[in-house]
């Protein structure tokens, strides 16, 4: 397919290529939606295989990343880029600085800030040529590493999930398997273990179950064991694609609240769950803490205002829940169409123009 037929059905409003000889940067930034406010989106930094699978991935994260905005219920609309490269070897100063550039020339339509394979230090490399790159060192007035806040709003969700599915949001008691203890996964295990849940980790590297048993008292099962494991939450905090039509049969959790993005790995696979009875609170609704702490350097950045707009995670998945049971779809769809709603309303807003303002 070509980029204007995949653009036309995605509906993205803009996609810039952008190269540097010099130091050989290759990016593209795909701006999907600035309906809801600038589309802010991570740089992702990737050895990709191909151009083509590069331009495929910035525009199906650009439009996740509208539908992150929109159901937080934040003033942004989404937009995301990818450096093509290898995050070990091929990083320089020159580099981040003819991004930040090419950055800069969208004005603020398009705010960076990082993802995988891109740091907070690479960040602030961006932001010395552009004041539109967030995820910024605390040391220069950033967020820092977002991942405890990330998992503050995943602690958020499971208090709302279990409020539905329970009565009642007191997490002391129950089991949750936590597939990757990385970044996101230690610091839920973290939370959790302060608020008395019994926990279940595994992990590709034994460096990070061991300080997971060790720090969290957690119990360790192989890998290929997590999503078997009879308990209360499946949280995937590694991999997408992980809820698919062979690990869902073997589920043996009630709800499922994890970092992951893209954990289904097709959107039957939310009807699949519904099928079997297991509560699937949204990925991009429960794991959008991250991008909410970033968003709040757009204002000066107050950790307690962040952390406050974390926690209303709890109310944005309850809603969605209830829509789910009220509209008789998946909670899945159900996030979609509060999305879908708000970017309708929000973005059709009435336009009062001033100062003759010319502009359509
Ligand atoms: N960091 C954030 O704030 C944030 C925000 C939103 C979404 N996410 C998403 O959450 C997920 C985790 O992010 P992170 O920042 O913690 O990354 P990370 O790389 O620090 O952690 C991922 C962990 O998963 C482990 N892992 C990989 N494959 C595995 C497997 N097959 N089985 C078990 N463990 C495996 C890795 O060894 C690693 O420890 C990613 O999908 C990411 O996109 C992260």
């Amino acid at each position: 397919m070509g980029v204007f037929e995949e653009v036309a059905i995605e509906g993205h409003e803009q996609i810039l290529f952008g190269y540097d000889p010099v130091s050989d940067l290759k990016t593209i930034i795909a701006i999907h939606s600035t309906a809801l406010g600038p589309a802010l989106g991570g740089t992702r930094f990737f050895p990709y295989k191909s151009e083509e699978a590069a331009l495929n991935d910035v525009l199906r994260l650009s439009k996740g990343m509208t539908y992150k905005a929109a159901a937080a219920g934040l003033d942004l609309g989404g937009g995301k880029a990818v450096i093509i490269g290898d995050p070990r070897q091929d990083k320089s100063e020159r580099l981040f600085r003819a991004y930040g550039r090419v950055v800069d020339s969208l004005q603020g339509r398009y705010i960076t800030a990082e993802d995988v394979g891109t740091t907070t230090t690479d960040m602030d490399m961006v932001r010395r040529e552009t004041k539109w790159a967030l995820g910024n060192s605390v040391a220069l007035g950033g967020s820092g590493d977002p991942s405890p806040v990330t998992a503050r709003g995943l602690v958020a969700a499971a208090r709302a999930v279990a409020q539905k599915v329970w009565g009642d949001s007191e997490l002391a008691g129950r089991r949750f398997a936590i597939q990757g203890v990385g970044k996101v996964g230690s610091a839920f295990a973290q939370q959790l273990a302060e608020a008395r849940a019994e926990l279940i980790v595994c992990d590709a590297y034994e460096s990070a179950v061991q300080a997971a048993v060790e720090n969290y008292g957690a119990k360790p099962v192989e890998p290929d064991e997590i999503h078997q494991v009879d308990c209360d939450f499946f949280s995937p905090c590694a991999l997408g694609g992980i809820l698919n039509e062979d690990t869902i049969p073997e589920l043996n959790c009630q709800a499922i609240v994890g970092s992951a993005n893209n954990q289904l790995a097709t959107d039957h696979d939310a009807g699949r769950l519904g099928e079997r009875g297991i509560l699937y609170a949204p990925d991009f609704v429960v794991n959008a803490g991250g991008l909410i702490n970033v968003y709040d350097e757009l204002h000066g950045y107050s950790r307690t205002r962040a952390l406050y707009r974390v926690d209303a995670i709890f109310d944005a998945t309850l809603e969605i829940l209830n829509t789910a049971e009220e509209l008789g779809i998946n909670p899945n769809e159900a996030a979609i169409e509060v999305a879908d709603r708000r970017i309708d309303q929000i973005g059709s807003l009435r336009k009062f123009r001033r100062d003759g303002d010319d502009r359509n």
